[in-house]
C-alpha cells in the first residue's frame, strides 16, 4: 500500500493510502468515530466506522502516535479537502496527559513546552512561512550571481559595536561568537564579486524586547564595485521577491495565522525613500520628541511605516549612532551612506545595511577612534590595500521577515528554540 502525507494526499484520491502521523483531536458522532490526525505536513479528518476498530480509537489520546490506512476521498468540509475512510488502525505509542491542551494558556508555560508547542497549528504555520521565507531568499540570491559563501562563527573581534558581544574561551585565548558574517563578507566580496553568507548571528541583548533575540538567523548579501542606491535596489528587488513567494505559496499557512494578506498584496515598488533628516523632521511634526543625531526607537519606526503600504528605505543615518565601516557621505561626511528597511504594520526594520569605507587610512582611524583592537583588524584593512573598490550590501533578519510577513506580534514565536536574555530551555 501507498504511504503518504496529507499534503501529498490529493494524490491519493480515490486510492488506498497509509498515513503516519499523531491524534490531533477526536470526537464522536453517533456511531461514527472522527481521528484529526496531524502528521507535519498538514492536518486531516480520519472517518471509523468500522468496529474492529473502535478498541484502539477509545485508547488512542491527543499526540499518540498511530498508522492508520483506508479510502482516500475529497470532501471539502474536511481541513486540506481529503478525508480517509480507515481500514485498519495502528497505535504506535499512547501518550500521556498531554500539557498544552486546546484551552488557553500562557506564554510563560507554552515558553517553557517549546519542544512540544511546536506541534500546534498556528507554530506549524509559522515554522513553514519561515522555511519558504529562507528558500526565496536563497533563490533569489543564488539566481542573481550571486556565491554562496559562509562566514565564521568564532571570531576575533567585533562586528556591530562591543557591547553585545558574546565572549567565550577558545583553548588558551579567547574568541567571540559572530554578531554578522559582514567583515568575511567583504574579503569573499573582493574573492567572488557577488556573495551572500547565510547562518546564525549573535548579540548579548540585554534588553527585553519584542524584537531581540540573543541568536538569530541573518542573510547578508555583499557586492564588489556597488554602492549604496545599489545596495537599495537590491534590498527592494529582494523583499518584494520574498513577499511574493510567501503569497504565492503559503496561502494556507497565512490563513491559518488570519493574516491580513490584503496588507502584504497592497506592497508595490519602488519602495519610498526617505533620508533620516526627512524622516527627522516628519516625526517632529507627528510629535515624537527626537532631536537630529539620535537613533530612533521603534516608537520611530512605527510612526515612519504607518505612513506607507510598502516598506519605507531610511538612507543616511548620522554616521555617530552607526557602525565603523560605514562609508560617510561625501556630500555630507556627518551622513553614512547606510540605510534601514522599515517594514510596514509597525514590523521596524528587517533590513540594515550599506556602503563600506574603502580608503584603508580612513578605516585605520574610524577603528583607532572606536577603540577596536588594530591587530583583530589587520586583515580587514588589508582589503583596502590590494585592489580595493566601492562595495556595499546588507543583512536582513530572518526572524522579523518572520515575525511581519506572518502578522504576528512577538518574534520569539519565529525561530524553533528561540534564545533570548530570560530564556535558554529547552
Ligand atoms: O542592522 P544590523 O545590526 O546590521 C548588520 O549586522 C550588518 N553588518 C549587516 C550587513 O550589512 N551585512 O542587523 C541586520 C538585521 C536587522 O535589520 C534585523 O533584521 C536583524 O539583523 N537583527 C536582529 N534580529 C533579531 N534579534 C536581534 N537582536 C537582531 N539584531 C539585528
Ligand atoms: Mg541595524
Amino acid at each position: 500500500m501507498m504511504r503518504t502525507t496529507i499534503e501529498r494526499m490529493a494524490g491519493a484520491a480515490g486510492r488506498e493510502a497509509e498515513l503516519c502521523g499523531w491524534v490531533y483531536n477526536k470526537r464522536s458522532s453517533g456511531k461514527i468515530r472522527f481521528l484529526i490526525v496531524r502528521d507535519g505536513t498538514g492536518i486531516m479528518q480520519v472517518v471509523i466506522t468500522k468496529p474492529e476498530l473502535m478498541e484502539t480509537f477509545d485508547r488512542l489520546t491527543q499526540e499518540s502516535s498511530l498508522v492508520v490506512s483506508g479510502k482516500v476521498r475529497a470532501d471539502s468540509r474536511s481541513p486540506g479537502g481529503f478525508e480517509m475512510e480507515a481500514t485498519s488502525l495502528e497505535a504506535l505509542q499512547i501518550a500521556g496527559d498531554y500539557p498544552i491542551t486546546p484551552k488557553e494558556h500562557g506564554t510563560a508555560f507554552l515558553m517553557e513546552n517549546r519542544h512540544l508547542w511546536l506541534r500546534s497549528q498556528k507554530q506549524w504555520a509559522i515554522m513553514r512561512v519561515r522555511a519558504e521565507i529562507i528558500r526565496a531568499c536563497r533563490d533569489f540570491l543564488d539566481d542573481n550571481g550571486f556565491l554562496l559563501v559562509d562566514t565564521p562563527i568564532f571570531t576575533p573581534a567585533a562586528c556591530e559595536g562591543t557591547t553585545t558581544l558574546f565572549e567565550t574561551a577558545y583553548f588558551e585565548d579567547k574568541a567571540y561568537l559572530t554578531q554578522s558574517g559582514q567583515l568575511y563578507n567583504e574579503a569573499t566580496a573582493a574573492a567572488f564579486g557577488k556573495v551572500y553568507c547565510f547562518g546564525p548571528t549573535f548579540r548579548a541583548e540585554k534588553s527585553k524586547t519584542r524584537r531581540h533575540l540573543t541568536e538569530f538567523w541573518m542573510i547578508e548579501p555583499e557586492m564588489s564595485f556597488a554602492g549604496l542606491d545599489d545596495a537599495m535596489q537590491l534590498a527592494e528587488d529582494f523583499l518584494y521577491f520574498i513577499v511574493q513567494r510567501v503569497l504565492e505559496n503559503r496561502q494556507p499557512e497565512l490563513a491559518v495565522l488570519q493574516r491580513d494578506v490584503e496588507k502584504l498584496r497592497r506592497i508595490t515598488r519602488p519602495f519610498p525613500r526617505l533620508s533620516y533628516t526627512d524622516a527627522v523632521e516628519i516625526l517632529r511634526k507627528e510629535g515624537n520628541e527626537i532631536e537630529w543625531g539620535g537613533d530612533f526607537g521603534s516608537p520611530d519606526e512605527t510612526v515612519l511605516s504607518a505612513r506607507f503600504d510598502s516598506p519605507v528605505m531610511v538612507h543616511r543615518y548620522p554616521s555617530a549612532v552607526k557602525a565603523f565601516y560605514m562609508k560617510p557621505d561625501p556630500q555630507n561626511p556627518d551622513v553614512a551612506l547606510c540605510v534601514d528597511v522599515l517594514a510596514p504594520e509597525g514590523y521596524g526594520e528587517v533590513i540594515g545595511g550599506g556602503q563600506r569605507i574603502d580608503d584603508s587610512e580612513l578605516l585605520r582611524s574610524r577603528i583607532a577612534a572606536h577603540q577596536l583592537p588594530e591587530e583583530s583588524f589587520r586583515w580587514y584593512v588589508d582589503l583596502r590595500r590590494f585592489g580595493s573598490v566601492p562595495h556595499a550590501g546588507f543583512g536582513m533578519g530572518i526572524e522579523r521577515a518572520t515575525a511581519w510577513l506572518c502578522g504576528i506580534e512577538h518574534i520569539r514565536e519565529t525561530i524553533a528554540f528561540p534564545r533570548t536574555i530570560y530564556r535558554i530551555y529547552p
